[in-house]
Formats: C-alpha cells, sequence, structure tokens
C-alpha cells in the first residue's frame, strides 16, 4: 500500500485515520486510542510522573508521501506547530518518484560516562582501568542479563583525562550496545555498579556516573534526490544552495535551520514515546563536534535540476521501554510507522528530519514561509479570536480570498461572519 494519497489534507481527521487504519491495520480500540478517546487516563498520567493534574494535549498528525529503504510509510507527528506537517508530507513527495529515502545506521552503542576526580597520578590510573577492562565490562554485563541475552551490553572502554578548572580527572567511556531500547536506564544502572570498583582501583573518588547524550557512535544517515522542485529556474536552485551554504558557515543561520530539522525530528520523537531533550541535546552537540556548531544536512545539485540531500545526525532512539511502551498513544505511534527495530525507525525519522529541511529551505529561497505558514495559521487565530469551530472554516474562505492574514483581519472577518 502507498501513503502518496494525493488530497489527503482535504479529508476530515476521521477520513484520515481510515486511511492510516486500513494501511497499519489499526483496530476499533487502536482508533479510540489515537483520537483520545480512551487510553490514556489521569491514572496512567499518574503513573508516569509526579505532582500530576491533568495533561496536556498537543495534536497528533500523519507525514504522507515517505518511502523509505523501499518502504511506504506514514509518520506520526505529534506538534503544535501549523505548516510542519503539510511542509514534510511536500517535500517527501518530490523524493517520492526519485527512490524515496535511504538509509544507514552506525549501530545502537550508548556512551555512558564515569568521572573519576582527587587522583594523585591521572595516567598511571589511565592505565590501570585498561589493565582491568575486562572485569569492568564483566561487572556491567551482570548489570543486565537481558540485554546481554539479546546480544547487547558493555562492548568496550574508552579513557580519557580532561583537565578541568581545578586537575586532571579521568572520564571512562563504557559502550554499552542497548539494542532496541534508548538505553538511558541500562547505561546508568551499569555506571553506578561500576564506581566502588573504579575507586578501588584508581584511588579517586567517583563523581558523575551517567551516559553523554553526545550519541557519536548512533549515528544515522539518510539521503534523497528532490526532483525539480523550482519547475527548471535556476535562480531558485542557486538560491536554495546559497541558503544551505548560509548555514554552514554561519552558527547564527545554522541554529534556525537546524531547528527547522527539528520541527520533523522532535514530532516523530514525541509521537513515538521517546526522548525529545535527548534527541535535541545529541543533534546540537553534534552539530558542533568540529568545533564551529553547523549545518546538519548538506545539499548539492543532480541532475535535471535535482537536489542530492543528505543529513547525518546521532539518534538514541527506541522501541522498547519508558514511554514508548507504557503510553497508549505512542504505541500507536510504532503500530502506525510498522517498524520492527529502533534502527529502521531512526532511518525514517532522520528521512523526516531532512525532508523537513528541505521544505524550509524551499521556501526560504523562494516566496518565504509566511505565506504559507499564515495561511496554516489562520484556523488558531481564528479561534483566538473568539471564533465558534463552525465559524472558522468560513472565516478562513474570507482570509484566503482576501489574501490577507493578519490578526486585526481576523476579526474583521470574526465580525463578518458575526453578523
Ligand atoms: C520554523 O519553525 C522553521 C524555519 O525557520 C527553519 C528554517 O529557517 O530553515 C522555517
Amino acid at each position: 500500500m502507498s501513503t502518496r494519497i494525493k488530497g489527503f489534507y482535504k479529508l476530515s481527521p476521521e477520513e484520515r485515520l481510515a486511511e492510516v487504519a486500513a494501511f497499519a491495520e489499526l483496530t476499533e480500540e487502536d482508533k479510540k486510542v489515537i483520537k483520545g478517546e480512551e487510553g490514556f487516563t489521569l491514572h496512567n498520567a499518574d503513573n508516569m510522573v509526579e505532582n500530576v493534574i491533568g495533561y496536556m494535549p498537543v495534536p497528533l498528525g500523519v507525514a504522507t508521501n515517505f518511502k523509505v529503504d523501499q518502504k511506504d510509510v506514514f509518520i506520526p507527528m505529534a506538534t503544535e506547530e501549523p505548516s510542519v506537517i503539510a511542509a514534510a508530507s511536500n517535500a517527501a513527495r518530490l523524493t517520492y518518484n526519485t527512490g524515496g529515502f535511504t538509509t544507514s545506521f552506525a549501530g545502537s552503542i550508548m556512551i555512558g560516562q564515569v568521572h573519576v576526580i582527587n587522583l594523585n597520578s591521572p595516567y598511571e590510573a589511565l592505565a590501570r582501568i585498561y589493565e582491568h577492562k575486562e572485569t569492568i565490562l564483566e561487572k556491567c554485563n551482570e548489570q543486565d542479563p537481558t540485554l546481554v541475552s539479546f546480544g547487547g551490553g558493555a562492548k568496550d572502554l574508552e579513557v580519557r583525562i580532561v583537565e578541568t578548572a581545578t586537575e586532571k580527572v579521568l572520564v571512562i567511556h563504557l559502550f554499552v550496545d542497548t539494542k532496541d531500547a534508548m538505553g538511558a536506564n541500562a547505561v546508568n544502572t551499569m555506571n553506578e555498579a561500576l564506581a566502588p570498583f573504579i575507586e578501588k582501583i584508581t584511588g579517586g573518588e567517583v563523581v558523575l556516573r551517567i551516559l553523554s547524550n553526545l550519541a557519536e557512535r548512533r549515528v544515522v544517515r539518510a539521503r534523497a534526490v528532490f526532483e525539480d522542485p523550482f519547475g527548471g529556474n535556476e535562480k531558485l536552485l542557486e538560491r536554495f544552495i546559497s541558503a544551505y551554504e548560509l548555514a554552514v558557515a554561519d552558527p547564527y543561520r545554522a541554529a534556525t535551520h537546524n531547528k527547522g530539522i527539528m520541527n520533523g525530528i522532535s514530532a516523530a520523537v514525541l509521537a513515538t514515546g521517546n526522548d525529545t531533550r535527548a534527541i535535541e541535546a545529541g543533534a546540537h552537540a553534534y552539530a558542533v563536534k568540529n568545533g564551529k556548531y553547523t549545518s546538519l544536512t548538506h545539499y548539492e545539485l543532480g541532475e535535471n535540476n535535482s537536489i542530492i540531500g543528505t543529513i547525518e545526525l546521532p539518534l538514541a532512539i527506541g522501541l522498547v521501554g519508558g514511554a514508548t511502551k507504557s503510553h497508549a498513544v505512542a504505541r500507536m505511534g510504532t503500530k502506525i510507522l510498522k517498524v520492527e527495530s529502533a534502527s529502521e525507525l531512526s532511518g525514517i525519522i532522520a528521512s523526516l528530519g531532512l525532508a523537513q529541511n528541505f521544505a524550509g529551505l524551499r521556501a526560504l529561497a523562494s516566496e518565504g514561509i509566511q505565506k504559507g505558514h499564515m495561511k496554516l495559521h489562520i484556523k488558531n487565530m481564528a479561534v483566538q479570536a473568539g471564533a465558534e469551530s463552525d465559524q472558522v472554516d468560513e472565516i478562513v474562505k474570507l482570509a484566503i480570498n482576501e489574501e490577507k492574514y493578519r490578526f486585526d483581519d481576523i476579526k474583521r472577518y470574526l465580525e463578518i461572519v458575526n453578523n
């Protein structure tokens, strides 16, 4: 089945859900969970975090037109920002006939950091840790036999000396294959269990025992060819490339450029119950790994006025553990995606980030983003202006006819509709 559905955006939410349900074989029960009619209660919320008094609903949409590694996918996106889902779907449409997105995954290795201070001879301590490498890895793996039984667990370590403001400290990096889990709990448990042994062999004092969100051994890459995005207009192609080049050269622009990428990535990360902050921290830290903050995507001109896009970033994403399984709607997110492994999910999410960024640059290089954005924002503004839900469509029509989308215009349309 294809997710290249013409006019999907024109359907009602119920009709769209019916399409997605047919694609992902969702049950009637699943549909009720997605619509928020059942499945996630105050009691569930109370079991997830502290001091619960309610919940904060965020719209859940699906991006269409994505083909990733030869498979069609609907990508669930939880976001409050208008035009993000439409933009990703539009960009993906341009890749559908050129083979879609192709991805690769470096592996599911997370880094745990154990930090040792008050060392008389840091270099000697470093050597001692390497001498005990096998015992250290064994001690880590004793903490998580289940992960080990799936082929995961602590695989290797590296010791660094870091010069801080007061002294030379040791930072041990434990490389843990967390397989289909994001892995924070597994890694942190190993780190904490290791601390007394590390203190014994180094004579120092362990302070931090925590994973690093700079998950550089969990890097995902995606590439795609965007077919003739400007109808052969060479000037616009040139403007697109210059917009990309500015993001590579200028951190002020790169921050916004990468924010555009994360508009897509964070929305899918949230929709699958993964940790948005871990992903954001990892992405931005990776963007500055060569000493200067830069773009996470690259673009080159291809044949027949096409643009070849690539993205590379770490994605510490899980399919098991945490909210991915305990949150009823997040479970639906992965069901819609029909993914079987965290690596597959990571490839899809990286592809979404690339499409999102391409869409932003395409708009910025041509008509700017405000026109499209404001059109999609009219509904929000109409509600803000006090419109009832049955008045919103009328207000949208008036705004599109007049091509005026400012808040004072929206208030004027509401008056017209009211009279
Ligand atoms: C808005 O949320 C995202 C953009 O600013 C990204 C960009 O500038 O590339 C449109």
